[in-house]
């Protein structure tokens, strides 16, 4: 949704702009390009080797962008004119079998967006109670079989790769659509591993501080969970007089879009404009 986030952002050609999930790029060299030199944008991205390919990829603009490792709880800047955060993962993470996001390569079960530091998703569930790992595939995966699911795992440990994984779920609930029946526990855990939750709320928390008014905020979810978040937080800065919601009802991707690229299916947009950096209800 290249266009309509382009639409909603309203870039100004000298704004200071941020840029949460640079990914590979696309967002970032799109809004660099709309910038003149006295524009700036940050592009920011949890994941090294993203961040490279997001420099890259737009190299063109390098005289106009700073790149930036940082995760959405550390984004701490002011006076923008606009952010944008396209949330999930990157088509680069997901298909990397070494990344271990994907049940259709072998690979570790690793799923960290930044390598640096933290659990893996193999940790996760070779060290978790069965009980954690059920309520993680039910609140996040949404995934109705989930006590089933988390038995299996846990009689299986130790779990040693992502096809390891898929086949286990794959035995203990046969597939019943066209659906992997691992997807949403892959989902799941890769919320759990990265703290998907707790880094949105960080997000959403932060954004109208760093946002000044008559600048805008637009995030692209792809959960049913997330979006709600966000819808949520959007309606919180009406109502206290701080924000007025550009999109009412979420945008989503069009026919075209989705036959091109199948998984942007789920996408919903939503923008807010800040009025106000004060609440006052
Ligand atoms: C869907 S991709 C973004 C694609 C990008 N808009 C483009 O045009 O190429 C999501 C990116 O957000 C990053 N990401 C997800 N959660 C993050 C967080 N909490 N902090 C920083 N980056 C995050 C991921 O590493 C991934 O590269």
């Amino acid at each position: 949704m290249l266009a309509e986030s382009l639409e909603y952002l309203a870039v100004k050609p000298y704004g200071r702009y941020l840029d949460c999930t640079a990914g590979l790029g696309g967002h970032t060299k799109a809004i660099a390009a709309l910038l003149t030199q006295g524009g700036k944008l940050i592009s920011c991205d949890r994941d090294a080797e993203s961040l490279e390919i997001a420099r890259q990829n737009a190299a063109e603009f390098a005289d106009r962008i700073e790149f930036r490792q940082a995760m959405f709880s550390e984004l701490d800047e002011s006076d923008l004119d606009g952010l944008i955060a396209d949330l999930g993962v990157s088509r680069f993470q997901l298909t990397g079998p070494e990344r271990g996001f994907s049940f259709q390569a072998e690979g570790p079960l690793d799923m960290r967006m930044d390598q640096s530091h933290g659990t893996t998703a193999a940790d996760l569930l070779n060290h978790s109670a069965e009980k954690a790992i059920a309520d993680w595939l039910h609140q996040l995966g949404e995934e109705r079989r989930a006590r089933k699911i988390a038995g299996a795992i846990v009689r299986a440990r130790p779990i040693r790769s992502t096809l390891h994984l898929a086949g286990v779920v794959e035995r203990a609930v046969p597939r019943t659509g066209p659906m992997h029946p691992a997807t949403r526990t892959f989902m799941a855990l890769r919320m759990v591993v990265n703290r998907e939750q707790e880094e949105l709320d960080a997000l959403l928390n932060a954004a109208p501080r760093m946002v000044k008014p008559g600048g805008r905020i637009v995030i692209i979810s792809f959960m049913s969970l997330e979006d709600r978040k966000v819808k949520e937080s959007f309606r919180e800065l009406k109502r206290t007089g701080r924000g007025l919601i550009l999109t009412k009802k979420p945008i989503v991707p069009s026919e075209q879009e989705v036959r091109m690229n199948p998984p942007s299916r789920s996408a919903k947009l939503r923008a807010v404009e800040i009025v106000n950096a004060q609440e006052h209800s």
